[in-house]
């Protein structure tokens, strides 16, 4: 006979957390949400922790290596989409692990035969007011010189001039060599008044330029993730599929962690993928995603460093409409969460959980932690913004973002849906979408990380861990979600929009 949990299975919207006492010292400013990503052995230290508690999903749409940086840069982590090859997932990686924070490689660029208007062209094209004029004209050519807007007169100078004949000489520049550390570089900027430091190599050929605004930018990143060579930490999805080609070329390019990205991740597949990985190489890998006590016990006895939890709760998810299976997120968190504890006290290990989809409030990613969660996954939430890889469109009077699910038919990532022999996507399991165009990452996560950080506080607590040991947490009847909501009252905007 089959088994029955007759308990429904809920999911965030059905839960608020019940405020404990605030003591003086329990402000937003003090809470901290440092919060491990790999597991570690009691009384130790994880490997790879985040310094705020947010991954993004391995999605085309959602995690390339313009997000990875952005994310990384505030202390998260990004997971770069596998559905594409190897080696173009690799260059993700690469160009992640390669990015200086502070060493731009330059973008306007000239030979010194060219004229002013060029440079006006230039100028106005990409906006940069700084452009370096290099023997062939490219970003890494023979620095000759720099030409910036105080190295001409518009009214007076003709605009066939050619820049040879105004640019400041290479033999005039301040300029940095290419083994110089971000703080060097800005100390040269500061001691010459510079606004602008080339960086070159001994051969005088030009690696990077560093800029006075730029260091001020990233100095307000005090959260930035980085590893022992000060590069920012980067993720990669893989697959069960063709592991013995991407992992190699995933550990080359310098990844921090791996994910096996699949939406059923209880499977002899994923037990392989995570022994092979661990026999061969020294790197991070987490597994998922699970719904329960047996598929997260089946994981980290495989060799999983972390687990991913969650099936059918996705934004552009139609699993559970399509092949019935799946669990609701927060009932899902719970138990697997019971079952982390329990592996902690036994062994001694602890096992970072990871709530993935479903977010759709801010307040739900504090539900996640307060149930156990150590960090959350979020397509949608991260789609909005500038630094996802998808157009920006306007739809109507409104600015909006494509946003597609792997398992519908614009992704064909057949390998997250695999059970067994089916090599292309037989029916979808996501849907092709827009979402509401929100800014930047930067601007919105500061917003959320505020609102979490206030939750904390009137729970009554300081960290991840303090919340995930003392929330108290209640279900909310469907009545009372109607009482959370503005009700009874008749909205501003209703009443302009109905004029
Ligand atoms: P969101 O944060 O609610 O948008 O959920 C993102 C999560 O949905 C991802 O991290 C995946 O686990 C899952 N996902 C991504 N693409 C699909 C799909 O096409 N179908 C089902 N789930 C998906």
């Amino acid at each position: 006979m089959a088994h029955y949990y007759l308990e429904p299975s809920r999911t965030f919207s059905e839960f608020l957390l019940i405020p404990s006492l605030t003591t003086k010292d329990c402000t937003p400013a003090n809470v901290e949400l440092k919060t491990p990503i790999t597991k570690f052995k009691k009384g130790e230290q994880p490997d790879i922790s985040l310094n705020i508690p947010f991954t993004s999903a391995v999605m085309q749409s959602v995690s390339d290596n313009n997000m990875a940086i952005a994310l990384a840069r505030c202390g998260g982590i990004s997971f770069i989409y596998g559905s594409q090859s190897a080696e173009d997932q690799a260059a993700m990686v690469r160009k992640v692990k390669e990015y200086k924070a502070g060493f731009v490689v330059s973008r306007s660029n000239l030979t010194p035969e060219a004229t002013l208007q060029d440079v006006l062209d230039l100028k106005e094209r990409n906006g940069h007011s700084t452009v370096a004029i290099t023997d062939d004209g490219t970003p890494n050519g023979k620095l000759l010189g720099i030409v910036t807007s105080r190295d001409y007169r518009m009214s007076r100078d003709p605009l066939d001039k050619r820049i040879k004949d105004f640019m400041t000489p290479f033999s005039s520049l301040i300029y940095g060599d290419s083994k110089i550390t971000l703080s060097e570089a800005n100390d040269l900027i500061w001691q010459h008044k510079l606004n602008c430091l080339p960086i070159v190599d001994e051969e005088q050929k030009l690696h990077y330029l560093v800029f006075r605004k730029d260091y001020d930018a990233h100095k307000g990143n005090p959260l930035a993730l980085l590893d022992a060579n000060k590069s920012y930490i980067v993720g990669a999805g893989i697959n069960s599929r063709d592991y013995e080609e991407r992992v190699p070329a995933l550990v080359e390019a310098g990844v921090d962690v791996l994910v096996i990205d699949a939406s059923d991740g209880y499977s002899e597949w994923q037990q392989e993928t995570l022994k092979y990985v661990k026999s061969n190489f020294n790197v991070k890998i987490g597994a998922g995603n699970v719904v329960d006590r047996e598929g997260f016990l089946y994981l980290v006895e495989s060799g999983a460093d972390f687990v991913k939890v969650g099936i059918g709760g996705g934004s552009i998810c139609i699993t559970r409409e399509q092949i019935g299976i799946g669990r609701g997120q927060a009932s899902a968190l719970i138990e697997v969460a019971k079952a982390r504890e329990e592996y902690y006290e036994q062994t001694g290990i602890y096992v970072p959980i990871c709530s993935d989809g479903g977010i759709v409030h801010d307040y739900h990613i504090t539900l996640a932690l307060a149930m156990g969660a150590d960090f959350v996954m979020m397509g949608r939430y991260f789609a909005r913004f500038d630094e996802s890889p998808t157009k920006k469109l306007k739809v109507g009077n409104n600015f909006v973002k494509e946003f597609w699910g792997e398992g519908s038919n614009r992704a064909r990532n057949w390998q997250r849906y695999d059970t067994g022999g089916k090599q292309s996507l037989v029916f979808e399991e996501g849907v092709d979408s827009y979402v509401p165009y929100a800014g930047s990452l930067q601007e919105n996560l500061d917003k959320t990380i505020s609102k979490i950080k206030s939750t904390m506080s009137h729970c009554g607590t300081k960290s991840i861990e303090d919340l995930q040991n003392n929330a108290r947490i209640t279900i909310v009847s469907a009545t009372s979600l109607v009482e959370g909501g503005a009700h009874d009252v008749i909205m501003k905007e209703s009443t302009l929009s109905g004029e």
